[in-house]
């Protein structure tokens, strides 16, 4: 049971340790953690516009965040997994 649970933790401490440590890491985790893990989107890279329409569709599929949290998480993605327009 012990082993068990040591084992769940440190999925989920690996699963967290994908996204790069950097301003608006925290608010990535709150608001894109809801529904996936981190691996759905540091797969990829995009541009700037392509994350912002991700993170669009995101909204319209239910995201939760203000105005200024979706610019952090747009600026960190950009940042960490962008790619050139
Ligand atoms: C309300 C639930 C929800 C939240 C919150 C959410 N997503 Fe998603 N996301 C989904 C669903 C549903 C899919 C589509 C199913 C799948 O591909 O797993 C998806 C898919 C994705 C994809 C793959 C899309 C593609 O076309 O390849 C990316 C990238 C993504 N989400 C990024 C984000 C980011 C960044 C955030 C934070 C702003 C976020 N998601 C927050 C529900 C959510």
């Amino acid at each position: 049971m012990k082993l068990l649970l040591a084992g769940l933790l440190a999925l989920t401490a690996s699963a967290q340790d994908q996204l790069p440590e950097g301003d608006g890491k925290k608010v990535v985790e709150k608001v894109c953690n809801e529904c996936h893990g981190p691996e759905t989107f540091t797969q990829k890279k995009r541009t700037k516009a392509d994350w912002e329409k991700v993170i669009q569709s995101m909204v319209d599929k239910g995201a939760e965040g203000t105005d200024k949290e979706f610019d952090t998480i747009v600026a960190y993605l950009t940042k960490y997994f962008g790619k050139p327009e």
